[in-house]
């Protein structure tokens, strides 16, 4: 979005407040520094009370208002929450669930993505809206829908069965290669034509595992179909607007890689649990997976909270400088602007305990004081804007075997991809590694490193992508139970994981998942020892050297880590799962070899530090997460540029602060 500043604000919700309000509303966004508002996200009810009789003259006054207020806005379908005259009409719009029970109107997201009379609404309020600001100058950003697939993320109706038979016949073409697929020989599961075919429904034992994975693919698909048409829609009357939707970070229920490809803008909502000791690891890493899947292009946090959210069991507060902490964060990893839910805090409804900008009690609050100093800091910030975040390693992500790998009947079904995908992000985040989340089709050759932790679903083009990243000359890391599977569910036979036993020199001939409780230790080449549960492989080597081996067990003695060398480049695996000392101990091997290190500054711990570029010049974020000050050691002198003074040597974050180094190189 062009508006050349650092974005700040927040959804703009003004119709729970008179329009006396509303001149407050703008008088403390400029106070503020707020420049951006999203509005009328929740809106349809209001501005199409009856169907087919539109109400905008109270969103023109609104717009009218922002505008010469010197604010603009990124505005909503407000498709999200289709209004009570709608579901009264057309009952069959409510979402079923595989229990059958239809999900009824009085919160929000109750709608069937399949709908057809609700796919009609939509396109035909995405199209008045459009048709109306279309030339309004306020108008900078177009925000579709909220949160596609959240509480709602799948439909079992009538017209959703039909709607999924409709996507397998165009996946598969024929009833042959579909029971092919789905490997319906087993359990004497053949279908004879389309109209047999019925969604993942509640079964006596399990369902069968491709029916699950295809149920996957195809609700996602569903969600970003609905997303593409009103996209259309508005893409047509206004071509210059970009157009983004609001995504959840790793939101398991639609492939954001997939989606991502759609939107000409990717933002994200984050709303990380800050009474978790490691809130700023998970928060990095969601950022880190959003401009990844926007291919490195800036981003924006969309939705943020400024203090306690109010759906969790219970709702802690962000303590003084958290909030600024988190926003400079995304701001670090890539993202040109941050916004909140919500702009005013409720007075009623089911978001009243949730934080806002403006608190209940106004502008004499200590969040409020937050809110103000951190979009006047944000002011000074435009020259970042625009700058990217460079990194030479990557992890291996991919939505397809994030399902695949949950799915039941597996040797150990508490194998789940975001702890895993967790631990390995956390060696790069606390070695302050800039690190990428890649696609395992995408082009890998820019990566010195690449990770691929329990990438069990490989489709033919990913094998081939892989061997080829590490023939060229790639560093690959891959963990236990990879490369099981081929995009239909179905073992790749051949010693496992066979598409890539040339590569890695080796092959599994058993998994041996652990019971809880149970043990055992490597002993590594260079002596040391390390702890390991959960899971091992029986390895069977080939061409691969052995970096350590399992110390108890049936297969002690045989390899747990190993490295191979395949054309220009280097395989490793590693065969269990090893405890956070042990996964520093081979990560750091793996990365000083090939010359991946934190060389923007020493840093003390505690630290986070990232760095934007943009041409010669690059802004260095540290960010202290502790209640000490830090020293760092820069490696270059630089501007401080919060407080605008030259800096070189060592310079101290305090306790719960940010400090922003600007370089030239
Ligand atoms: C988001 C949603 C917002 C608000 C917020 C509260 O999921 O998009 O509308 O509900 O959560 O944290």
């Amino acid at each position: 979005m062009k508006l050349n500043k650092m974005i700040y604000g927040g959804d703009y919700n003004p119709e729970q407040w008179s329009e006396e309000i509303w001149q407050e509303d703008v008088r403390l966004m400029q106070e503020a520094g707020v420049n951006l508002v999203s509005l009328g996200i929740f809106s349809w009810a209001k501005l199409e009370p009856q169907d087919g009789v539109f109400e905008f003259l109270w969103l023109d006054r609104l717009m009218d208002l922002l505008h010469a207020n010197g604010i603009a806005v990124d505005l909503s379908t407000p498709t999200a929450s289709p209004p009570a005259w709608m579901i009264t009409k057309h009952e069959d719009i409510l979402p079923i669930t595989a229990e059958g029970y239809p999900l009824w109107h009085g919160s929000r997201r109750h709608y069937c993505p399949h709908n057809p009379q609700y796919r009609r609404y939509a396109a035909r309020i995405a199209e008045k809206l459009a048709e109306r600001y279309k030339d309004h100058p306020a108008l900078a950003m177009w925000h579709i829908d909220n949160e596609y697939g959240c509480h709602v993320g799948e439909c079992f109706c009538d017209t959703s069965v039909q709607a999924f038979r409709d996507w397998l016949m165009e996946r598969y073409q024929s009833v042959d290669a579909f029971n092919h697929a789905w490997g319906t020989a087993f359990w004497g599961q053949q279908y004879g034509n389309w109209q047999e075919i019925q969604p993942p429904r509640i079964t006596p034992a399990h369902s069968n595992p491709t029916q699950q994975l295809d149920w996957k693919r195809f609700t996602s698909d569903s969600w970003i179909d609905c997303f593409k048409e009103q996209r259309d829609v508005i893409r047509s009357i206004t071509p210059q607007i970009e157009i983004t939707t609001n995504f959840m970070g790793f939101h398991k229920g639609i492939d954001y890689f997939k989606f991502a490809g759609e939107e000409d803008h990717v933002s994200n909502d984050n709303y990380p649990d800050t009474y978790q000791s490691d809130w700023m690891v998970q928060a990095g890493m969601v950022c880190d997976l959003i401009r990844s899947i926007g291919n490195g292009k800036p981003w924006m946090l969309m939705e943020q909270s400024t203090s306690q959210v109010n759906w969790r069991p219970r709702n802690v507060v962000k303590r003084p400088g958290v909030m600024r902490l988190g926003s400079m964060q995304a701001l670090a990893r890539g993202a040109d602007g941050v916004m909140f839910f919500q702009w005013r805090q409720s007075k009623a409804g089911a978001e009243k305990h949730h934080s806002g900008m403006l608190p209940h009690s106004g502008t004499d609050t200590r969040v409020w004081r937050e809110v103000k100093g951190l979009g006047n800091e944000l002011a000074g910030l435009s020259e970042i804007v625009g700058s990217t975040v460079d990194a030479e390693a990557a992890i291996l992500m991919d939505w397809e075997n994030w399902w695949a790998l949950e799915i039941d009947s597996k040797p150990s079904n508490e194998l789940k991809l975001l702890p895993q995908l967790y631990k390995m992000y956390r060696y790069f985040h606390e070695r302050n590694i800039p690190v990428n989340f890649a696609h395992p089709e995408s082009d890998l050759s820019e990566y010195k490193f690449v990770a691929m932790p329990n990438l069990y679903l490989v489709g033919d083009q990913a094998a081939e992508n892989i061997n080829q990243y590490v023939q060229q000359g790639g560093t690959l890391l891959m963990t236990y139970f990879s490369g099981v599977v081929d995009a239909n569910e179905h073992i790749r036979l051949g010693g496992y994981p066979a598409s890539f036993r040339e590569m890695l020199g080796m092959w599994v001939e058993e998994y041996v998942p652990y019971p809880d409780g149970l043990k055992n230790k490597i002993a590594c080449n260079d002596g040391k020892y390390f702890e390991c549960d959960f899971w091992a492989d029986v390895i069977r080597l080939e061409s691969a050297k052995v970096l350590a081996s399992f110390e108890e067990d049936y297969f002690a003695d045989m390899p747990a880590i190993t490295q191979n060398s395949f054309g220009k480049g280097q395989a490793y695996y590693l065969g269990t799962e090893l405890n956070h000392d042990g996964n520093v101990w081979l990560l750091d091997q793996i990365c000083s070899s090939i010359g991946i290190n934190a060389t923007m500054c020493d840093a003390g711990e505690g630290i986070e530090a990232i760095r934007r570029t943009k041409n010669e010049e690059s802004w260095l974020f540290l960010m202290n997460y502790t209640n000490k000050a830090v020293a760092v050691n820069l490696a270059h002198a630089g501007i401080n540029v919060l407080h605008q003074v030259p800096v070189s040597g060592t310079v101290t974050v305090s306790a719960n602060d940010v400090l922003i180094i600007k370089q030239t190189s």
